[in-house]
């Protein structure tokens, strides 16, 4: 078992769009993959993409909560899913915004359009073909760690930057809005 160091933002790595695997089954990306794992399970992440992790090449993971699942029977939970050259397109036009954080940027959250409803493809930690629907939470984590493998990170998709912020501050301010509309409905 090995922990590995997590890139971040600023770090080129998270730049660059990774190159394909060629043959998943090999030992280097089955160590890899295991790898991750433990640095995932390590940082209290529910999602890792490899370029996160200084290689540049076409890996993520990602599981879904029952926590995190929504009402949407495609929108978890989710058991641990490794997806090797993954690839996913939007189901429709429809739109959601939610808060994102990310490893890559600790003590930050952002809220971000993603598309609700999504199908994505992959090969999955046995190199057999994984192909399913998604939404809600589902459908963002793919699209977050996706993005990755692009060198896209979550605040260049924000609409928004007022709504970019350490987690502290803006739970706080989220917490004393709520507050406030609790307050005027009484
Ligand atoms: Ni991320």
């Amino acid at each position: 078992m090995a922990i590995l160091k997590i890139a971040r933002m600023g770090h080129p790595v998270l730049d660059s769009v990774a190159e394909p695997v060629d043959d998943p089954g090999a030992p280097e990306v089955q160590r890899l993959i295991a790898d991750m794992l433990d640095t995932m399970r390590d940082a209290n992440g529910t999602g890792l993409a490899a370029p996160q992790v200084h290689v540049p090449l076409r890996v993520v993971m990602f599981y879904v909560s029952e926590r995190r699942a929504g009402p949407d029977p495609d929108d978890g939970p989710v058991p641990l899913t490794v997806l090797v050259n993954p690839s996913w397109e939007p189901l429709d036009d429809e739109t959601a915004l939610d808060w994102e954080g990310c490893l890559s940027l600790p003590g930050l959250t952002g809220e971000v359009p993603r598309h609700a409803r999504i199908v994505y493809r992959g090969l999955g930690l046995d190199g057999g073909r994984i192909e399913r629907r998604a939404a809600g939470f589902h459908a963002r984590v793919v699209q977050h760690e996706c993005d990755h493998l692009d060198g896209v990170l979550y605040p260049m998709r924000m609409a928004d930057l007022s709504r970019f912020g350490f987690v502290d501050e803006v739970g706080r301010a989220l917490a004393d809005a709520r507050e406030a509309a609790e307050g005027d409905a009484e």
